[in-house]
């Protein structure tokens, strides 16, 4: 196998990345996404700012170009994200207790059945979690009017919306054994023992040299993937050059790949042009989508070459 789609689907994996509509008109990004990846992931197009910018009004075009584009393409997509404290407009925050629900619950509705049958994953509820060795909620309109309750409602809103969608769960700093994946792991746990629909966690691994991929990595996946749920590589994405961010990312992959229960590795963009990480070179393309180490490391890590 001589792409990291190839590769991966080898391995029974699926390697994805996530995408920005308004890039797939660049012949070079749209022939290095085609070729490589084998899943999609919106990368802003499906929250809720974009989907439902005022309430009850959905907009969903540029969503519906990336998914139009990856399932075209053969590609499974990752919908990210239905619940989050970010990238919220500000007319959710206004509602009152009851009025919220019913948007929440409306709003995962809406957008599941749009795109009901054409989404491998879902991320249901987006950084819940705060960081720090508290373990406690975040405060968001939904934590702070709704209460811890409102992960679960999600869930079981989610499961109606598209029974044959995955639902997920997805946070950062949970990659290793910490506070706040031991109060994650805690949630799931409870979840499958009281029957309340998951079926995945999304790790979303953006490291750098503060974070960096931790030792016991893969032991925290199995620790979930031993729950009872898949664990995916979400947003993958590594700051450095050269070896030392080429041995992360093979690091990355073989955790992923020692896991049974792992099924899929996303990287969180397709070149270091458009990262989030506006100053960075994270991903495995250059800004001229030249293949940089990490992506032979990832590649061979693979099985590919
Ligand atoms: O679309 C507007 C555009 O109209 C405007 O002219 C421009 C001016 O700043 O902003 C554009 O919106 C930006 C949007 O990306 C689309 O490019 C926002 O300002 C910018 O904040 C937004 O950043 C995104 C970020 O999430 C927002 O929280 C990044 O692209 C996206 O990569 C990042 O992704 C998140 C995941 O969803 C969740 N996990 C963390 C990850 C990295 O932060």
């Amino acid at each position: 196998a001589d792409t990291l789609g190839s590769a991966a689907t080898a391995k029974g994996r699926y390697f994805g990345t996530a995408v920005a509509a308004g890039h797939l008109g660049e012949s070079a990004y749209a022939t290095t996404l085609n070729r490589e990846f084998t899943s999609a992931t919106p990368e802003n197009e499906m929250k809720w700012d974009a989907t439902e910018p005022n309430r009850n009004t959905f907009t969903f075009g540029a969503a519906d170009q990336v998914v139009n584009h990856a399932l075209g393409q053969g590609m499974t997509v990752r919908g990210h994200t239905l619940v989050w404290h970010s990238q919220l407009p500000s007319w959710v925050g206004g509602l009152g207790t009851a009025d919220l629900r019913t948007a929440m619950n409306n709003h995962i509705t809406r957008v599941m059945q749009h795109y009901k049958g054409k989404i491998h994953s879902w991320d249901v509820v987006n950084e819940a979690f705060q960081d720090g060795g508290s373990g406690a909620r975040r405060s968001s309109p939904f934590q702070d009017k709704l209460g811890n309750g409102f992960i679960e409602e999600a869930f079981r809103t989610a499961r109606a919306a598209d029974p044959a969608a995955k639902l997920c769960y997805n946070d950062y700093n949970t990659d290793g054994v910490n506070a706040k994946s031991n109060a994650v792991y805690a949630m799931v746990k409870d979840f499958k023992s009281r029957g309340v629909p998951i079926d995945c966690v999304g790790f979303q691994s953006h490291f750098n040299s503060a974070s960096p991929v931790p030792s016991d990595y893969q032991a925290n996946l199995q620790r979930f993937a031993d729950l009872g749920v898949d664990v995916q590589i979400t947003e993958l994405d590594i700051e450095g050059s050269g070896t030392s961010q080429a041995n992360s990312y093979a690091n990355v992959v073989r955790a992923c790949l020692a896991v049974s229960r792992c099924t899929g590795i996303t990287v969180w963009g397709v070149t270091d042009k458009y990262s989030w990480r506006s100053s960075g070179t994270p991903l495995l393309f250059d800004s001229n989508y030249n293949k940089k180490p990490a992506y032979d490391a990832v590649l061979s890590a693979l099985g590919g070459s």
